[in-house]
């Protein structure tokens, strides 16, 4: 059944702004993110016989990775807004038994009543308009004592990934970080306490917040590594606004490299993350 996207803005911006960046970025993203998904997975505790939603499952990586736990009655739908993350997902995972990908808004979707044991999220929630109302209705897809997990980024200061080079682009630019609110964005849940009001208005019991310190790393190159860190986040959304000389863009990134360089211990370029892991029940 179609259902009305409410979320439009949301919709537009995964489809055609940032879901070609993700798909472009996907395997520089995916080990960068490799210790918290970990951690998610290590959190949520799924079962070879649970029914699984992974929502705002983008290039359904995650998904794919609960469907390997899965065996007989196991089952796991990847949710999402974005048709471009969904079709490169599906592009990649096809025919895999106990997997499905559904195209959607999880603020409003007529998900399957009373089914899922785990609805499970790697920052893919923090993304509503009305947040009390989707976790309402992915709550109502819930099995009675089914479990919410899912991880998101605490505030934008304690995320180096987020936040390095601003500087630099600042100097360029003369444009600073956007000031962090509760609308919908990646850093919308970084204040705890307003994650555990949105929850509880939305009808979940047994709600942990855990913050988590831990770190972003990966082998890629400094040069490598500094095209992403321009190519993600708000350093990404400044630098397509300006539309700075080539000359420009390339000083930017000598600049970033040498920053990367400073971050490199051995083969690893790391940096200082912050997350919180929210658990919850039905
Ligand atoms: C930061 S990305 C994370 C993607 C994926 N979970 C991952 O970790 O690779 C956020 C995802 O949430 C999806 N999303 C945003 N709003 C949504 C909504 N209202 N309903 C379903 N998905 C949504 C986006 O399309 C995007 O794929």
């Amino acid at each position: 059944m179609k259902q009305k996207i409410i979320n439009i803005e949301q919709s537009e911006y995964w489809n055609e702004k940032s879901g070609p960046k993700w798909v472009k970025n996907e395997d520089a993203l995916n080990e960068r993110l490799s210790i918290l998904t970990n951690e998610l997975f290590s959190r949520a505790k799924i079962k070879a016989s649970d029914k699984v939603l992974d929502i705002g499952c983008g290039g359904g990586n995650t998904t794919f990775r609960v469907s390997k736990l899965l065996i007989d009655g196991g089952y796991v739908v990847g949710a999402d807004i974005s048709h471009t993350l969904l079709n490169h997902a599906k592009s990649k995972f096809s025919n895999i038994e106990g997997m499905k990908f559904v195209h959607c808004d999880a603020q409003n979707y007529s998900f399957d009543q009373n089914y899922f044991d785990k609805v499970i999220s790697r920052f893919g929630v923090m993304f509503f308009k009305d947040p009390s109302e989707a976790f309402k209705n992915i709550l109502g897809s819930m099995r009675t004592n089914g479990s919410l997990n899912f991880v998101c980024w605490t505030n934008l200061m304690e995320n180096d990934f987020i936040t390095e080079g601003m500087d630099i682009i600042t100097k360029y630019t003369q444009k600073v970080l956007p000031e962090v609110t509760k609308d919908p964005g990646p850093f919308a849940f970084s204040d705890r306490e307003y994650v555990k009001e949105v929850l509880k208005s939305a009808g979940f019991k047994n709600i942990n917040i855990d913050k988590v310190y831990t770190s972003i790393s990966t082998k890629d190159s400094v040069e490598k590594d500094a095209e992403l860190l321009m190519g993600i986040g708000p350093r990404a959304r400044i630098l397509s606004e300006v539309n700075l000389s080539n000359e420009k863009m390339s000083m930017i990134k000598s600049e970033i490299i040498q920053l990367c360089e400073k971050r490199k211990m051995g083969k690893e370029i790391s940096y200082k993350a912050c997350l919180n892991y929210i658990t919850a029940t039905k």
